[in-house]
């Protein structure tokens, strides 16, 4: 059996908090001051998905802050994951797991929490020694009750399920043992970063912080 040593330091920040939010940075100024709320509200791990313009710079912007542990999303290619680190972030997630992604966070030294779907992919992403994966999109690939079928063939597997979580369903994921946290965009939408509205964010950060797993 392969020993599974490519998911250690997901694992480990997965273990820190119950919801890592998922960022679509719309103005890389805001990033900072978003950072602060969200560490600061006891989500420390953050995600910045690669959608937007200066989601580099986004990054480059909250990697220095206190007690925060910013990660690259959506990344979809080794360029991706070279060009995150290189403005620090220190984990990448993917929606997938591609041979070229995997190839460039080994030589790069870059955690990756790879995504998957179905059964196949979980095992697959096994067999290149990940037991932490990302399942994406969630409640579109069968969200719960996926997750509770998955428990039964593949038990060392531990999930963060991301894409169409709410606040609402978010709790019941967490009870899943194979659940380790979730990740969702609730957190933080675009309309309120624009709006520079800390407070509402900082509020649905707290809330979130304070689910409880298993
Ligand atoms: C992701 O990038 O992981 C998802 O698109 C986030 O999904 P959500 O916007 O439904 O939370």
């Amino acid at each position: 059996m392969t020993r599974p040593t490519r998911s250690d330091r997901t694992r480990q920040l997965a273990g820190l908090a119950p919801v890592i939010p998922v960022l679509v940075i719309p103005d890389a100024g805001l990033a900072a001051d978003l950072g602060r709320t969200l560490i600061g509200a006891g989500l420390p791990v953050l995600e910045v998905t690669l959608r937007t313009d200066g989601a580099f710079d986004a990054i480059r912007a909250m990697a220095d802050l206190p007690g925060g542990h910013v990660g690259a999303g959506t990344v979809l290619t080794a360029d991706d994951a070279r060009r995150a680190r290189d403005n620090g972030a220190t984990f990448a997630v993917s929606p997938g797991l591609t041979d070229a992604i995997v190839a460039a966070c080994d030589e790069i030294d870059l955690p990756l929490l790879p995504g998957v779907a179905t059964a196949s992919e979980a095992m697959a992403a096994r067999e290149y020694g990940f037991d932490m994966l990302k399942l994406f999109p969630a409640e579109a690939v069968g969200g719960r009750a996926l997750l509770k079928a998955l428990s039964g063939p593949l038990p060392q597997l531990s999930f963060c399920p991301t894409g169409g979580i709410t606040p609402e369903t978010a709790p019941d994921y967490l009870t899943l043992p194979n659940v380790a946290c979730v990740g969702g965009s609730w957190i933080a939408p675009e309309a309120d970063q624009r709006a520079r509205d800390w407070t509402a964010i900082g509020a649905r950060a707290r809330a979130a912080a304070g689910l409880t797993r298993g």
